[in-house]
């Protein structure tokens, strides 16, 4: 089976998961230290930033981008954790 690793760069954290997972299916399978409200891209409490990987990401859904505008507008490598399918191997770094 291919395996993909999420790392979690300031935890030092690495899970491995198979590819094509929602990463907060991910995060509620793993002690992670991403947290979640709405879990549906309208509260912003899962606002990461990746690292390294960003193209192993699902698009940004529309509702996503309304909401990342607000956030963290002018970072090209924010996501919201909720709205993520994690495709191939990525690095979260906290959101500063
Ligand atoms: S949990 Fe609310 S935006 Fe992701």
């Amino acid at each position: 089976m291919n395996c993909i690793d999420i790392c979690f760069e300031e935890q030092e954290i690495t899970i491995q998961s198979k590819p094509h997972c929602s990463l907060m299916q991910i995060c509620d399978d793993h002690p992670t230290p991403i947290f979640f409200g709405c879990r549906e891209a309208a509260c912003g409490t899962c606002l990461i930033r990746i690292s390294s990987g960003l193209e192993n990401l699902s698009p940004v859904t529309p509702a996503e981008r309304e909401l990342l505008d607000v956030l963290a507008p002018n970072h090209v490598d924010a996501r919201l954790a909720c709205q993520c399918i994690v495709n191939g191997s990525i690095r979260i770094a906290a959101f500063n």
